[in-house]
């Protein structure tokens, strides 16, 4: 028998594949449900833009054709969304790839990175198979201390912060001057790799424009998604805004055909109808707020969230109340899973979704109380 542990590279022994949890039909089969809400993957609940799926058909026609190497459509309708030239735009299939890219391209074995934490798992996990030490930062309060990022950078010699904004999983945004004091700070030959997957659900009295870092020359990467606000998760369509000459590094590593026609089309579409942004934006942040206010009437505290999920402090054991919610066919993520014991977090989805969730929640914690209450009786 071959060995196949003694064959691959070192660095992956004794990592595990990153487990984003189980899938839905898995635990409808599990569970005996007949629907299951997913409020698990921070996913865009409110599905695609009009005219999306057509437009995807449409492009089945040429499915036998590889794609245009230059994405050259798609990343003009990207570049004058943003205001950029089209030359900064680099496309990949979801964040997640484009994440790979990033460490393919400036990670060697022995190399540092610093992760602060709690935050989405994919950037340790991935740096860790490209050989590179993780030097894990905490936050404070549940937000990214970015003097401690700078200095653990420094100590290190880190060559990537990896950093997440709105970060997942809390759903806190770093202020325009944590972002500079972090830039200032920054030691030589490091650059900040920031995942914005969650940069459409922010305020835009909050939001910082990072591309005008890019522009600038500052050593920033940017990462976005057509996942989460343009409902497109199940397509994988992702970009990079990055410096021009960053741009074929990054294209020298990743795979020359790695975005599907499909998934361009799909993109192309989502962006003829850019005023829906700002109206799912609006709807994300009603919902949001309609859930936060009914957590607190149960007496639970909602972490302050800009993106289209919150993390709940639920003071009990998040396992079994994720499994009770299941059982209602509503699949939430345990802060076990993220090493936040004690929390959960759940998705952003239309209002009633919301208050079914703030309703089921009520009828768990309730009946956890009433139980706990006959026990000190009996007791
Ligand atoms: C912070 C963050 N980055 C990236 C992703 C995945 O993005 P994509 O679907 O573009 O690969 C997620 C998905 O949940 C996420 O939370």
């Amino acid at each position: 028998m071959t060995n196949w542990s003694r064959l691959v590279r070192p660095s992956l022994l004794g990592l595990d594949p990153y487990r984003p949890g189980p899938g839905v039909e898995e635990l409808k089969e599990r569970y005996g449900l007949t629907e299951l809400a997913k409020l698990n993957w921070n996913e865009g609940l409110f599905g695609p833009f009009p005219g999306v799926s057509e437009s995807v058909l449409a492009e089945l026609d040429r499915a036998w054709m590889y794609p245009e190497h230059a994405y050259s459509d798609f990343r003009e309708a990207v570049a004058s969304w943003l205001g950029i030239r089209p030359e900064l735009i680099v496309p990949g299939h979801g964040i997640q790839a484009l994440i790979a890219t990033v460490a393919h391209a400036f990670l060697d074995p022995g190399d540092a990175v610093v992760v602060p934490s709690a935050t989405y798992g994919l950037y340790a996990q991935v740096s860790t198979a490209a050989g590179a030490r993780v030097e894990r930062v905490p936050g404070r309060a549940h937000r990214h201390d970015v003097e401690a990022l700078a200095d653990a950078a420094g100590r290190v010699g880190a060559r990537l912060i990896w950093l997440c904004d709105p970060n997942n999983p809390t759903g806190s945004l770093l202020t325009r001057d944590e972002w500079e004091a972090l830039l200032t700070e920054l030691p030589e030959r490091c650059a900040v790799v920031v995942d914005e997957a969650y940069a459409e659900y922010v305020h835009p009295e909050h939001r910082l424009r990072r591309e005008a870092d890019v522009e600038a020359g500052r050593p920033v990467i940017v990462l976005r998604t057509f996942s989460k606000i343009f409902g497109l998760a199940g397509l994988r369509l992702g970009y990079a805004v990055v410096d021009e000459q960053l741009a074929p590094f990054l294209d020298v590593v990743q795979e020359p055909f790695n975005v599907n026609r499909a998934a361009l089309a799909a993109g192309r579409a989502s962006l003829r109808h850019l005023d829906l942004v700002e109206k799912r934006r609006l709807e994300n942040e009603h919902a949001r707020e309609t859930l936060a206010r009914r957590l607190r009437g149960l007496g639970l505290e909602a972490i302050p969230s800009e993106a289209n999920f919150l993390l709940v402090r639920v003071d009990t054991d998040d396992l079994t109340l994720a499994e009770g919610l299941l059982r209602r066919g509503l699949l939430i993520r345990p802060g076990h899973d993220f090493g936040m014991p004690g929390y959960i977090r759940a998705t952003i989805g239309p209002v009633p979704l919301m208050n079914r969730l703030a309703d089921e929640l009520a009828r768990i914690l309730e009946k956890d109380s009433e139980e706990r209450l006959e026990g000190a009786g009996q007791a």
